[in-house]
């Protein structure tokens, strides 16, 4: 699958964001090794803290259907209406994804819109992470 039907996804993931708090909608969109594409928004809660992100959704969504190997993610944020700014993940985030992907192959794609995008291996996005490799 290419970046841009990738993106495409997120963005298809970030019209179902639940946010009534901050209005900042993400959409996340998790491609697996073997094709298949696990989607994710971020949905809020009145206590804030349990407030999960789009990339956390995505990513718990595939891991509890079975999946453990990951080629890339797309991720697309911003207020109501376009993106209009690259949305970059969270810390947490990145710490999920060293879980389960090679921080050197693994690819973080952020982006506007299909055709303006920036692509980094997890390694630039989190440098010197602590993994499973770690243990
Ligand atoms: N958020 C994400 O979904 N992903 C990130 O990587 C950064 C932040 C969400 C959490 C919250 O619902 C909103 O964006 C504002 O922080």
């Amino acid at each position: 699958m290419d970046n841009k039907e990738l993106i495409r996804q997120a963005l298809e993931a970030r019209e179902r964001a639940y946010v009534p708090y901050s209005k900042y909608k993400v959409g996340a969109a998790l491609l697996t090794k073997e094709g298949k594409v696990y989607q994710g928004c971020n949905i809020e809660n009145a206590a804030y803290t349990p407030t999960n992100c789009a990339e956390r959704t995505a990513f718990f969504k595939a891991v509890s259907e079975g999946e453990r190997a990951f080629e890339a993610i797309a991720i697309v944020g911003g207020y109501e209406g376009a993106p209009s700014d690259f949305a970059y993940p969270c810390g947490v985030c990145r710490q999920v994804m060293m879980e389960f992907c090679n921080p050197k192959k693994f690819r973080v794609i952020t982006a506007i819109s299909e055709d303006n995008y920036l692509e980094k291996t997890l390694e630039e996005m989190l440098p010197h992470g602590f993994g499973p490799e770690n243990l």
